[in-house]
């Protein structure tokens, strides 16, 4: 089947957890784009699409959403999943029910009416931002340093992969 992973990150950890579920789908043996969302004109072509966004100020990114707006009706008609990154830190509890999901994650998953949605830990570094995002991170409850858990990311695109074993191809263009 023909992918496309898209992923909104600002400084890189989200990419590379879009990156990681990437490699795990093409491992599966499916043919996986790997495409900033800015960039993606269109998702006709695709079996299946996993979208995955950094959290912001309690938001999904911009470019993100504005994929979802552009491409809603598309995204709907195809298989669908989501993940979402940001919380950072404090004893593990970065995964889950503990995590406070971004405000307008379930609108989102809806419009696309998504199969799945997961979250995963994020990476701070607070040295490397700018004032305004320090700023802001600053009004948040994050930990500095590197929450990702790639082998729950793995295994969350294993499922995915399964999954796809039993979705019908996209239909040949006529
Ligand atoms: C400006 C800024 C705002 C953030 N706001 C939130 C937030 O509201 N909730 C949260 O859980 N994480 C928040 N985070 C943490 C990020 O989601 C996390 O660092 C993520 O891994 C960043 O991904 P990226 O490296 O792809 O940009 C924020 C980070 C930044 C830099």
């Amino acid at each position: 089947m023909r992918i496309l992973v898209t992923t909104a990150s600002r400084h890189g950890g989200t990419r590379e957890i879009g990156e990681a579920v990437a490699d795990v789908l093409a491992a599966a043996g499916h043919a996986v784009d790997r495409i900033p969302p800015e960039d993606v004109l269109a998702v006709d072509r695709y079996d299946a699409v996993v979208l995955g966004s950094a959290v912001y100020a309690g938001r999904l990114a911009v470019s993100l959403r504005d994929l979802v707006e552009r491409q809603g009706g598309q995204l709907a008609a195809r298989p669908v999943w989501l993940f979402w990154s940001g919380p950072v830190g404090h004893g593990g509890r970065v995964t889950g029910e503990a995590a406070t999901p971004p405000d307008d994650v379930d609108a989102v998953a809806r419009r696309i009416d998504a199969r799945e949605v997961a979250c995963f830990g994020g990476q701070l570094r607070s040295a490397e931002l700018g004032l305004a995002e320090r700023a802001l991170v600053a009004m948040i409850d994050a930990e500095d340093g590197d929450h990702r858990d790639f082998d729950a990311v793995e295994e969350w695109a294993r499922g995915v992969a399964v999954s796809l074993r039993g979705a019908p191809p996209r239909p040949a263009a006529p």
